[in-house]
């Protein structure tokens, strides 16, 4: 039985904050007492880790990546061995990734493959969503089946025709199913049918470059998505769970809805909340870094997202870290936009910038561990084991430096990406160790983790809803 001792930071988790020893065995917080209070109660361990001047917080659950994710002709450029290595570093401790189901085959088949990729290569635990791209009689019947097999959650798009889109009809028969299953539907709400005439039309009056790609898909198709998911679920009497929300439209339609009381949840990104169509208008192709969908929008937008997180109509904040490199990958979309591959890197940065939120003053240190840990944990099934430090959970905790600085890079990320969407922004806090389930992975700075350290984790379902 190995036993750590993290002594004398300041706990915190999204319901308190204390001064307190935590200690671990076998993988588990065993037991919290008041800080200093450990010797004297005769806690033993073969490693204290001295967290004085520290935060100790539970380590972060980044409930949206895309780690090695077939994407407009090439792969996002993180394997999982590369996107949970950084995820450490970054002291995220969890991921939630996105197993994809190809048109016309079979949910299992998809799940199959995507354990393949990731077996024995995380450092730190995994679990999978499921893109569903061909609702019919039989994935319906396979949903249930993934269901009580802990894989709970399915994304549907209402975006991508051709490739991942569904059609209204197709969506509500997936969210009739989870109704049944207790299953939760993620939906990337942007109109993609409307979304690509207005692709075709700017391409057609040369409009080409990387910063129509947010032009083209309005904010308006976002919120309209938005309130046309809404209204499917209510329908089909199911929960909703909005991703990577970033129009100030679709805050509102989620705000409305949660007035009415529907079981609606939303997820925004550190991309909508830094950064803006600004970035995507940078001169040459720079603007092609920024490209993901939904898009960057402008910077008026942020105010509503912030609100949001801080009234909790977006509950949640992840990463949809999906790298492509711009040498070679980026770059495929020069001359047209719309074959720029969609996605950023970010699973490094999540727990830094939500960190500078609270410096900048935009939420409180509790409400940063809230959006970054316990509620991805209970929306997606993975309390109370992960999300939050108490007796029987997972020891994975992160000693945060909060007065330290530094400055994001890609001369200093973990990411397999050759840029940074953050590059010389300057951040108060950094991590300084990491444990995952008891080990340690990150020891002040140092990557001390594994290759196939981390374990897949099934899932129960949603716990906003029982
Ligand atoms: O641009 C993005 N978001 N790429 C990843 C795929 C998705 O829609 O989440
Ligand atoms: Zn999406
Ligand atoms: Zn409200
Ligand atoms: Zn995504």
């Amino acid at each position: 039985m190995t036993r750590t001792l993290v002594q004398g930071g300041l706990v915190v988790t999204a319901a308190e904050e204390t001064y307190a020893d935590v200690l671990v065995e076998d993988g588990k917080v065993a037991a919290l007492a008041a800080a200093g209070s450990s010797v004297a109660r005769g806690w033993t361990a073969d490693r204290v880790i001295d967290a004085t001047g520290r935060y100790v917080v539970p380590g972060g659950v980044d409930a949206h990546t895309h780690f090695d994710f077939p994407f407009g002709g090439t792969s996002s450029s993180d394997t999982f061995e590369t996107g949970t290595r950084a995820a450490a570093w970054g002291g995220t401790t969890t991921v939630v990734d996105f197993a994809v189901q190809t048109r016309g085959r079979a949910l299992r088949e998809g799940l199959d493959a995507w354990h393949a990729k990731a077996e024995g290569k995380c450092a730190v635990d995994y679990a999978f969503h499921m893109i569903l791209s061909d609702v019919n009689e039989d994935t319906l019947k396979e949903m249930d089946l993934l269901v009580g097999e802990g894989l709970t959650s399915f994304k549907l798009f209402m975006a991508y025709p051709g490739v991942f889109y569904s059609d209204d009809g197709q969506i509500l028969r997936a969210m009739q199913r989870a109704a049944g299953n207790g299953g939760l539907v993620m939906m990337h709400a942007e109109n993609g049918i409307a979304i690509d005439v207005l692709v075709q039309q700017a391409l057609a009056a040369g409009r080409t470059a990387p910063r129509y790609h947010g032009e083209v898909r309005r904010a308006l198709l976002e919120a309209e998505a938005t309130h046309r998911a809404i209204q499917l679920a209510r329908v089909a009497g199911s929960p909703l769970y909005v991703v990577h929300v970033s129009a100030e439209e679709a805050v509102a339609e989620l705000a409305a809805a949660r007035d009415k009381g529907l079981p609606v949840f939303g997820e925004t990104c550190p991309q909508y909340l830094f950064l803006s169509t600004d970035n995507l208008a940078e001169p040459g192709f720079e603007g092609a870094k920024y490209v993901c969908s939904t898009p960057l929008r402008p910077r008026e937008h942020q105010a509503a997202l912030w609100r949001g997180l801080r009234t909790d109509d977006l509950q949640v904040v992840s990463t949809d870290h999906c790298p492509f490199c711009f040498s070679g990958q980026k770059e495929l979309g020069r001359g047209d936009f719309s074959k720029i591959p969609n996605g950023l890197p970010g699973v490094e940065h999540r727990m830094d910038l939500l960190h500078q939120a609270v410096v900048d003053g935009h939420i409180t240190r509790r409400r940063w561990i809230e959006l970054a840990c316990a509620a991805p944990a209970r929306m997606f099934g993975l309390a109370p084991h992960k999300g939050t430090i108490a007796p029987g959970a997972d020891a994975d905790l992160v000693v945060y430096d909060p007065r330290a600085t530094q400055v994001l890079s890609a001369t200093t990320h973990h990411m397999n990406v050759d840029y940074s969407a953050y590059e010389g922004k300057e951040i108060t806090g950094r991590v300084e160790t990491v444990l995952s389930r008891g080990e340690i992975v990150i020891d002040e700075r140092r990557f001390t983790g594994r290759t196939g350290h981390g374990r897949y984790v099934p899932r129960t379902t949603c716990q906003y809803l029982s």
